[in-house]
């Protein structure tokens, strides 16, 4: 398997169901996400990715962003980073970290910085991430190139896409969203044109390595002809 990617919806009705704070649920997501990491790694996948925080997660009320934001950097620094080491993966964020609170973008430099020499699973985490921003980043970032070369060519597919934050990695192969809605909220919308989509019921935090694995199965019987045809 070359690139899953996972849609982590869900933590709130998680902890609402229980009567617990919100926070909790979102603990509970961190929490799973640890784990997922650990069963893809030992399923020798090439590349994990995970929707942690939207541009649009902004919206909501600043209590509810502080609490998400909190918890993704105390796991970001700690869980995070011991298995980054343990496993040897290559973990990178991708997303506008200009609208991310300092602290958090400080561990998540750290963490780059020491991830860099690793070896073993790709895994991004998308945090401050919408694929809208990713789009109009890579435009800004090709324009100014074209402009210092001087460069009037045609835009390519390839030239967009080697500018975009998933740079250098396989577009998922899988997307899976958990929380019961069959939607893709922003994220990745070039990468995934030709994704295989799985919407589960279950809430993220009930993640469970089996029904990936029956998905990932799954996913080997369809065949795939990315617009093409058989012959
Ligand atoms: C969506 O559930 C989940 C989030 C907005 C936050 C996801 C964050 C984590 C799982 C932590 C990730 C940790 C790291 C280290 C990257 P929701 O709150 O929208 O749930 P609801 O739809 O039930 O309200």
């Amino acid at each position: 398997m070359k690139h899953i990617s996972f849609i982590m919806d869900g933590n709130g009705r998680w902890a609402e169901q229980r009567n617990l704070p919100r926070l909790s649920g979102h603990e509970m997501g961190a929490k799973a996400l640890v784990k997922a990491l650990t069963d893809l790694h030992n399923l020798n996948v090439e590349c994990a990715s995970f929707y942690a925080f939207s541009t649009d997660n902004d919206k909501r009320n600043s209590q509810e962003v502080s609490n998400i934001l909190g918890v993704i950097a105390y796991f970001l620094d700690n869980d995070i980073k011991a298995l980054a080491k343990e496993l040897d993966l290559q973990v990178r964020i991708i997303g506008d970290l200009k609208r991310l609170p300092e602290k958090l973008v400080d561990i998540i430099c750290q963490l780059n910085s020491k991830c860099i020499n690793n070896k073993g699973m790709k895994v991004l985490l998308a945090i401050g991430y919408g694929g809208d921003i990713e789009i109009c980043n890579a435009f800004d970032i090709l324009l100014k190139k074209r402009m210092l070369f001087k460069d009037t060519t045609p835009l390519t597919p390839n030239e967009l896409f080697s500018a975009l934050y998933t740079a250098n990695v396989p577009n998922p192969d899988i997307v899976i969203r958990y929380g019961g809605y069959s939607r893709l909220s922003n994220f990745m919308p070039l990468q995934t044109a030709y994704s295989e989509l799985f919407f589960l019921d279950a809430l993220w935090p009930d993640y469970d390595i089996e029904k990936v694995k029956e998905i990932i199965n799954k996913f080997y019987t369809i065949k795939r002809n990315f617009g093409g045809t058989d012959a």
